[in-house]
């Protein structure tokens, strides 16, 4: 299983010969190293409605025919748009056929904005756990840190924990840590830092914080991968 970080909150799975792509925000990230139109993946899976999370979701599921699972509001409102989704809800499992995506909460809002600057409901803010080959990946989402981190580690073998570490719309780097503590997780990549300027932090720093707690750190570059 290959896990590939494009930037921000964006990390791709691949697993069997098929992928997913979780909150693609690509074309709006200066320092992307990626094109969208090169991304080739059979689902998108977006954790909630935040522009740094969904701005890419309609184009890569139309060019790709694959089908964006979300939270029912938000897909109800990508599907008014013409894209083809999954919608479902927190506690919810959908089999994609090559892994297995289960929503779980986060604490964070959800709204989507439309072009006029009005903002509509659009769900909760949720999380995924992606399970394929046997592995556990949990992406958080956008979330600050809450207690029932400690039940996913108690019901889960989390081999890779993708944890916002940002601060300031997200929990930072020393909540992250606990997160990470709690749910016994393997392995941390760190996401959601350094996009823009009040999200700055050291990734360096959090992984040796992390390596001195016995849980493996990652932060990937753009464009770097890790072998799960
Ligand atoms: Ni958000
Ligand atoms: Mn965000």
């Amino acid at each position: 299983m290959k896990i590939t970080y494009h930037g921000h909150s964006c990390v791709q799975i691949e697993v069997n010969g098929k992928s997913l792509i979780i909150d693609p925000f690509i074309s709006g990230n200066a320092a992307a190293v990626t094109k969208v139109e090169e991304i080739k993946t059979d689902a998108v899976l977006l954790t909630h409605a935040h522009m740094d999370h969904i701005l890419d979701a309609a184009p890569i599921a139309k060019s790709n025919n694959a089908p964006v699972v979300a939270i029912v509001e938000l897909a109800g409102y990508l599907e008014s748009t013409g894209v083809q989704t999954i919608g479902m809800n927190i506690g919810g499992t959908v089999d994609l056929g090559f892994a297995k995506a289960t929503m779980i909460h986060a604490f964070h809002t959800s709204s989507i904005t439309l072009e006029d600057g009005q903002s509509i409901y659009g769900g909760t803010p949720a999380g995924f756990i992606i399970e394929a080959e046997g592995r556990t990946i949990l992406h958080a989402g956008d979330t600050g840190l809450f207690g029932d981190l400690k039940m996913f580690g108690e019901l889960y073998e989390i081999d890779l924990a993708i944890l916002p570490i940002g601060g300031h719309f997200t929990m930072g780097p020393e909540h992250a840590l606990i997160a990470a503590k709690w749910l016994g997780a393997r392995q941390v990549l760190p996401v959601h830092y350094n996009t823009f300027p009040p999200i700055r932090q050291d990734a360096g720093a959090f992984v040796q914080a992390l390596e001195e707690a016995g849980i493996r750190g990652s932060a990937l570059g753009y464009g770097e991968t890790l072998e799960l």
